[in-house]
Parts: structure tokens; sequence; C-alpha cells
């Protein structure tokens, strides 16, 4: 798949399939993720993959906005080392896109949960044995996708400001894929 057609067909998926997802697959995603970049080359990343659905339970009523991590059979949890990358939260980020678009493109949909600074990092580590010295920046849902959501995206011309901020013009904005092959 065209990396185009990953960037603008991804959407955040909130509703699973019952259907579980190959290993091959799962493993193709996070060997995708760490080949994003990070500070220094540092790689400080771990995943934990949880498929077991008591595990997945309780992951749910942990985070109020991840209630669906109960329903997609997959989780994974993005683990950094912040003594090891004071850009730790970028490295995981980048790691985490790729991770979104190989599942993508692999006919999988996901949606990222926000972790880190939230009251539900605590009982996450807590819960899946995560040492202290560790963080979790995000969760990630993955499964077969039982819904396709649009996507809204503000103009790109109102982000762009041409040698100074504030000036700004038209441009020919590329077209999003509303249905991607
Ligand atoms: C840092 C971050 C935290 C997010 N946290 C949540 C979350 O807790 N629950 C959720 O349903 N979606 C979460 N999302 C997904 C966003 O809501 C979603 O990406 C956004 O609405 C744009 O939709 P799209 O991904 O379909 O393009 C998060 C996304 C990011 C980048």
């Amino acid at each position: 798949m065209d990396v185009f057609e990953a960037i603008l067909g991804r959407r955040s998926i909130r509703k699973y399939l019952d259907k579980p997802v190959e290993e091959e697959k799962i493993i193709k995603c996070l060997y995708a993720a760490t080949w994003a970049p990070s500070a220094h080359n540092s790689q400080h990343w771990n995943f934990i993959i949880v498929t077991d659905q008591e595990t997945r339970r309780r992951m749910a009523e942990i985070h109020r906005w991840g209630r669906f991590m109960a329903e997609s059979p997959v989780v994974i949890a993005v683990l950094g080392d912040p003594s090891k990358s004071s850009f730790w939260r970028e490295d995981l980020g980048a790691a985490v896109q790729n991770m979104l678009l190989a599942a993508y493109a692999q006919g999988l949909g996901t949606c990222w949960m926000g972790v880190a600074d939230t009251p539900y990092e605590e009982p996450i580590k807590k819960l899946l044995g995560i040492p202290e010295n560790l963080r979790v920046l995000c969760t990630v849902a993955l499964g077969y996708p039982a819904e396709s959501p649009s996507g809204r995206r503000e103009k790109l011309r109102r982000k762009l400001h041409w040698e100074k901020y504030g000036v700004q013009r038209e441009i020919k904005e590329p077209a999003i894929l509303e249905k991607p092959p």
C-alpha cells in the first residue's frame, strides 16, 4: 500500500469484530514501530501485547476513554524509559504512528489511547506488572474493524505560514481519500 493511502485512510476504530488477529500481523505492526526514529537511536521502547480477555476488561474499566479495549481482541501497551531519552514521548509517538499505519496496511483497525500523566497510568502499570522506572505513553486497541468512520481535518492552508508567522496564502490542497482503495 502506498504510504499516502495509509496516512489518509487510517481512522481511529472503536468497534471491533469478534475475530482474533494473526500473531504474524501483530508482530509486523510492532516491527514497523521499532523502525521509527528515536533520539540518539535510543530505542528504549517496550511493548506489551495483551490478548487475555480478563486483563483487557480490567484495562477498559480503568480507562474512561478506552472502554472498547474490552472488545478489541488485542491491546498494545507502549512503554518508554525516560532515563534513556529526554525525548521519550516523541520517540514513542513516532513508534506508535508507524504501528497504526502498519496495522491499517494489513486491514486492521487501531485506536490510540493516551495514558501518560493521566489517572490511568498507575493502575495500568500495576495491572501489567510494569517496573516503576518505566512510563506508559499509551495503549493501542488493535483488531479487525467493525466500523468505517470518516475523518475530519482543518484546512492545511490555515496552518501554513510563509517565511514568517501570520503570512498565509491560498494553496491547492490534496484531496482526502474518503473511501480508501
Ligand atoms: C495522544 C492521543 C490520545 C488519544 N486518546 C484517545 C482516547 O483516550 N480515547 C479515544 O477513543 N481516542 C483517543 N485518541 C484518538 C483521537 O481521538 C483521534 O485520533 C482523533 O479524533 C482523530 O481521529 P482519527 O484518528 O480517526 O483521524 C487519542 C489520540 C492521540 C494522538
